[in-house]
């Protein structure tokens, strides 16, 4: 979706209502995951539709290996921080692992929180199962628009056996359409399908009205979503093969890094036009 549906001056900020714009007028949509003021600064600014503070800051920033220690506290820290950078993109909020699971009031209570304390504009969950639909369905009849994710789910990486695709048996793939269906029907507004085959991300896409957004999901998804950090090749330890990299972030830092402290040792910095 690009800017240039908003005004020149002030371009149009970007709601749920935008999303089922731009699976209407088959337009892409472009999300990305930040988890701070400054790069959600630097994606709303950049055009992107949508920034995720993605409960992968538990390994981008964090440095865990799952994302299953992340509690509700750190998100919306987290939330309210890129809420300070984000001005025209939707922003959404992970809810965290068994925040939303356990009851829908616990869900309802807990997804209220973020909405008032980040004040962002919708919550993602896990999962697509009748149970979890229910909870969908009582948290947007709340107010609470909501973005699902469906395909590889890591809050459940220990049952999954691992960072995997998913789908790529017939049953679990006509198991996804209907999750994605139940979820739609539910009242989300769009989901999320990570690692799944591009075939079945197709048929997902075009089994529901609502918009697909994908990561290692193929082309055929109404959008993409890629964390900011693996983008700009700050995680270069990081390559599965659905990544591309825009910049190469983390041989440049360690080389500016290294001139510095070269230039410090060296006392070549500060030099006199840095001094007061
Ligand atoms: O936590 C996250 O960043 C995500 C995206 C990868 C979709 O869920």
């Amino acid at each position: 979706m690009s800017q240039a549906s908003g005004s020149a001056a002030a371009p149009k900020k970007v709601t749920v209502r935008s999303f089922a714009q731009a699976k209407a007028r088959k337009e892409s949509l472009v999300m990305v995951a930040a988890y701070d003021a400054l790069f959600a600064r630097l994606s709303d600014e950049a055009g992107v539709d949508a920034v995720l503070v993605g409960d992968s800051l538990g390994n981008v920033v964090a440095g865990l290996e799952t994302t299953v220690p992340v509690t509700l506290e750190q998100m919306i820290y987290h939330g309210a921080a890129a809420r300070r950078g984000t001005a025209r993109a939707l922003l959404v909020v992970d809810m965290p692992f068994l925040t939303y699971q356990v009851t829908t009031e616990r869900a309802l209570l807990n997804c209220g929180r973020v909405m008032q304390e980040t004040r962002c504009d919708a919550v993602k969950v896990e999962g697509g199962s009748p149970e979890m639909a229910e909870t969908v369905r009582a948290l947007v009849r709340a107010g609470i628009p909501v973005m699902g994710h469906l395909g590889f789910t890591p809050q459940s990486v220990h049952v999954l056996g691992g960072f995997r695709v998913q789908g790529r048996e017939e049953e679990a793939a006509q198991r996804m359409v209907d999750d994605a269906r139940r979820l739609e029907d539910a009242g989300a507004f769009s989901v999320v399908l990570e690692l799944v085959p591009a075939a079945v991300a197709q048929r997902v896409t075009e089994a529901v009205g609502i918009p697909t957004i994908g990561i290692g999901a193929g082309a055929a998804c109404d959008g993409q979503v890629l964390v900011l950090a693996d983008l700009l090749g700050l995680t270069d330890g990081f390559a599965p093969k659905f990544l591309k990299r825009y910049a190469t972030l983390a041989a440049d830092t360690r080389d500016a890094v290294r001139r510095y402290a070269d230039e410090v040792r060296g006392r070549a910095y500060p030099g006199d036009e840095h001094a007061f």
